[in-house]
């Protein structure tokens, strides 16, 4: 919570759904992101009054328990432990974080299994599930998902193929009465997050605004080659061939895709070749983006490191503490609250 922060009652009551669900103050979540949303960062954003996610990535079982009970630790219950359901050591992580009894778990990277949906409910846990389409949403609302974290192609990291604009249109106007939707991908502002919330958004997913952060430990070149980006510098990879399918990611061009996409003609060969097979050849790409993620943002390696960014990247420059951009964002947020208001009255 932001000491001082006066919120009006109309933005108050348009975060209330997101706000009772997430079990905190605003309803703007930390997207999880793999090496860069560690202990520092999320209990910022949870003390500040926000909602944070726990990338377990493919992290190392004791490490993963480690984070969680760093976390754990600020007596604060309004964080997550975002799941990647591809990961190698996926079935571990779910273990382990039904064992722990997490307040919330959510499912990303691609479809969980229905039975696990419900295992991690009946660990007492509230279920949030990524859905980058249509369909996805509907069939995970089906398998239990309490909520969604509508994503569209505009965000950072691993993306699907449809823009926000449609999803909005797709998923929150059509399952947004149902369970509560929370929106991502290119969301930057406060006046976008009010104008989410107007549209029937439960609240917002934000990753690439949090990187730019002072409690965020990503190296300082990391954040600087934020700071120096536009939007079109934010690119999505391609997949060459149907015969190796790729997930997309979005990341500012360097050295690293250009390495990716060598890796990428380079396997789709060998399967042509028989030196390795389609499965082998998508654990090794993905392998080498949680390396190279590693390399920037751990050691400041911008050139051949992989630059994961949205396209917000060009709506922000500066990096504040997390409590200032909280601040800015709900404030923002009430600004044109106002704007709407006075438009709508004339
Ligand atoms: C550097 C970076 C790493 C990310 N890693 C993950 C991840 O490990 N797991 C995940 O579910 N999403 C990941 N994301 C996506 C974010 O959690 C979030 O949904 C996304 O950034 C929202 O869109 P935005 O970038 O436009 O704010 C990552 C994003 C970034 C920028």
């Amino acid at each position: 919570m932001i000491e001082g922060l006066k919120v009006s009652k109309e933005l108050d009551s348009l975060m209330q759904r997101g706000k009772s669900f997430l079990n905190c103050e605003y309803p703007l979540i930390c997207g999880a992101m793999t090496w860069v949303s560690e202990p520092n960062l999320i209990s910022a954003v949870v003390k500040a009054g926000g909602f944070a996610s726990i990338a377990a990535g493919n992290s190392p079982l004791d490490l993963l328990q480690k984070q969680i009970e760093t976390v754990s630790a600020t007596g604060k219950k309004n964080f997550a432990v975002n799941l990647i359901t591809i990961a190698p050591s996926y079935q571990s992580h779910l273990k382990l974080v039904t064992e722990m009894k997490m307040p919330y778990i959510i499912f990303a990277g691609s479809l969980p299994k229905e039975k696990e949906v419900q295992m991690a409910k009946e660990s007492g846990a509230k279920v949030l599930c990524f859905a980058s389409t249509m369909a996805l949403a509907k069939r995970m609302i089906k398998f239990g998902a309490d909520a969604l974290i509508m994503e569209g192609s505009e965000a950072g990291g691993h993306i699907g193929h449809v823009s926000t604009m449609v999803l909005l249109q797709e998923i929150l106007f059509n399952f947004g009465d149902q369970v509560p939707v929370f929106t991502a991908g290119g969301i930057g502002t406060g006046r976008m997050f009010a104008h989410m919330l107007l549209m029937g958004a439960a609240g917002v997913q934000m990753g690439t605004r949090f990187v730019m952060t002072e409690e965020c430990l990503a190296h300082k070149n990391f954040k600087d080659s934020f700071a120096r980006s536009e939007a079109r510098d934010a690119i999505a990879t391609s997949q060459f061939d149907t015969k190796l399918p790729v997930v997309s990611v979005r990341a500012l061009k360097n050295e690293g895709v250009d390495e990716f996409n060598k890796l990428q003609l380079k396997l789709i060969k060998d399967i042509d070749a028989g030196l390795t097979t389609r499965e082998v050849a998508q654990h090794d790409l993905e392998t080498f983006w949680i390396g190279s993620l590693r390399k920037a943002v751990v050691d400041g390696n911008v050139q051949s490191g992989s630059l994961m960014a949205g396209q917000s990247v060009g709506l922000v420059k500066n990096v504040v503490p997390v409590k200032e951009m909280v601040r800015d964002i709900i404030t923002e947020a009430d600004k044109e609250l106002i704007a709407v208001k006075q438009k709508l009255s004339c």
